[in-house]
């Protein structure tokens, strides 16, 4: 994910409110308690999530299958793209894209079905490859159709990338945690960030829930005691902060001793999902209620007074958000809904929350004209009147994934191997696969390591221009 600059700060938000009461005549109109209604808007937005991937022959755009068109596009966003469309299946019943959505799937697993494609290269990241375990687990968690015989099942595609993590976990930079990044050349390999951390951590939870395997809970819990105790990226209070620096500079000693303290939507998605399937596995121990209980509210901040209590990313007011940026509130929404239904006591918090936002989102997409036709594409701020005039992948998944949350309600719960989740996991797939990683050759960096520096400098350059580095390797 390319979250090079954090300089997005809460004083950017607007002061534009939201005016509900004088909707355009072709606004989209929400009825959040009413199933069809939700069922209805969710299509139409769905639809045109859709056809930003694959035209109506069924023919990917980007000419890749599973892969939306690069630039502007990055890989995680197709991983992050499907998850929104099989929650959407998974709410509405709707059917029409599954078998694209699996094809996707597969094809993006690479040779050797450890979601490193060797394509990815140049910009795949830890958190990048976890949007699509989520994706695979929620895969497993919903029963979607399994890949045919001779491939791996969606739950030993997730655990695969899980091992791949353990080998990642490096205890002697910050006392802990995976980096943000796989590939030493790519800028960020410094850091460790939340969406990694956090991401790492949600995936042992539900794989804990999913196949009641106590080393994934165990897995879990050491992660967030690294997230909270040692980082500390997730404060005692429970806010949730971007990332932290290996090496020292400006101002920083390194070592994880001075966290950006940029605050966004997804982070705390991530951190919520995560506490709602521990909450769960541990039939709602008092301790992971708590630090549920404690990241939700802490989300207060995304629903400022001044924008009518809609949720907003602070990049919202001066509109400089990237195209990464502007799908994050989507992974609050779903979270959100994950907790409701996995955490019930959290849902009388969460859905009205989900509601009233919903609403606005539903609004802020362009509506069929009043002479017929009409888009439906979605813009990105919530809180404004009608169509913002921005729309891509990104504000249309957040769209969806806050409108066809309001489907809680009238849902099944997802599944674990125990209550018919059919998936074939196999907790082994994927051990040992990044060894065949190639490293940089001057070890594990250390602070204010110039030569490393420098190096990585070339091989930025390299990576650049082209796939050669792999020649100089
Ligand atoms: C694509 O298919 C949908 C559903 O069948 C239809 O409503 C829509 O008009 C089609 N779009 C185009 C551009 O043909
Ligand atoms: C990698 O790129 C090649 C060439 O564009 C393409 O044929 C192949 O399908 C891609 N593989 C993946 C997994 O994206
Ligand atoms: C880095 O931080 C960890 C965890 O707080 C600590 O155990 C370790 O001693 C620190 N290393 C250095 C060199 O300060
Ligand atoms: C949760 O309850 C079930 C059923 O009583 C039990 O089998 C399971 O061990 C419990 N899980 C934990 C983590 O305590
Ligand atoms: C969450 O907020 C509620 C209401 O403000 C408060 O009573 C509760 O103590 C908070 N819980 C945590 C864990 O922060
Ligand atoms: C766990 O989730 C299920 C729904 O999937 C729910 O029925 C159950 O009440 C949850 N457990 C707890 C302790 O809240
Ligand atoms: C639980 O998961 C761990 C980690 O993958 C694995 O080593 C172990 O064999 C699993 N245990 C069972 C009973 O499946």
């Amino acid at each position: 994910m390319k979250l090079l600059s954090a300089a997005q700060a809460w004083t950017a938000v607007s002061l534009l409110a939201v005016n509900l009461c004088s909707l355009p005549a072709s606004a989209i109109v929400l009825d959040p308690t009413n199933e069809d209604s939700v069922r209805a808007v969710s299509k139409d937005v769905a639809q045109v999530l859709w056809s930003m991937y694959a035209s109506n022959d069924s023919q990917v755009l980007s000419g890749i299958t599973g892969l939306l068109t690069y630039p502007p596009y990055y890989w995680w966003q197709a991983g992050a793209m499907f998850g929104q469309l099989i929650d959407y299946w998974y709410y509405t019943g709707d059917d029409d894209y599954n078998d694209m959505i699996r094809a996707g799937l597969i094809h993006q697993a690479g040779d050797k079905w450890d979601y490193m494609p060797a394509n990815q290269s140049k910009d795949e990241g830890n958190d990048d490859q976890l949007f699509w375990a989520f994706t695979l687990m929620s895969a497993a968690e919903y029963n979607f159709p399994n890949p045919p015989d001779g491939t791996p099942g969606w739950l030993a595609l997730s655990q695969s990338i899980w091992n791949q993590l353990g080998t990642r976990w490096e205890a002697a930079t910050c006392g802990g945690g995976v980096r943000w990044q796989i590939y030493q050349w790519l800028p960020g390999w410094n850091y460790k960030n939340l969406a990694s951390n956090g991401g790492y951590f949600q995936l042992s939870a539900r794989l804990a829930l999913f196949t009641g395997n106590s080393t994934y809970a165990d897995k879990a819990v050491e992660i967030f005691d690294w997230l909270q105790n040692t980082s500390p990226l997730v404060t005692k209070d429970f806010v949730v902060y971007d990332g932290s620096n290996i090496d020292a500079g400006s101002g920083d000693q390194g070592n994880c001793t001075k966290p950006d303290t940029n605050q966004w939507t997804y982070n705390y998605g991530i951190m919520i999902g995560g506490a709602a399937y521990m909450y769960n596995y541990t039939n709602g121990s008092d301790i992971w209620r708590e630090r549920l209980t404690g990241l939700i509210n802490k989300t207060s901040i995304f629903f400022p007074a001044q924008n009518n209590g809609i949720l907003t990313e602070p990049c919202e007011g001066p509109q400089n958000c990237n195209g990464d940026m502007v799908s994050f509130k989507g992974y609050l929404a779903r979270w959100y809904a994950a907790s409701a239904q996995l955490a019930p006591f959290t849902a009388p918090t969460v859905m009205p929350l989900l509601q009233k936002s919903g609403i606005a989102a539903a609004q802020a997409c362009v509506g069929p004209s009043t002479t017929g036709g009409g888009s439906y594409e979605c813009g990105n701020r919530w809180y404004q009147t009608g169509y913002d005039g921005k729309s891509g992948v990104g504000e249309q998944l957040a769209a969806l994934s806050i409108i066809a949350a309001n489907m809680v309600p009238w849902s099944k719960s997802p599944l674990t191997s125990n209550s018919g989740g059919t998936s074939k996991g196999n907790p082994s797939l994927g051990t040992g696969q990044d060894e065949g990683i190639p490293k940089l050759d001057y070890g594990v960096a250390t602070a204010g390591d110039k030569a490393g520096a420098a190096i990585l400098t070339i091989f930025m350059a390299v990576a650049t221009i082209g796939g050669a580095y792999w020649l100089i390797i």
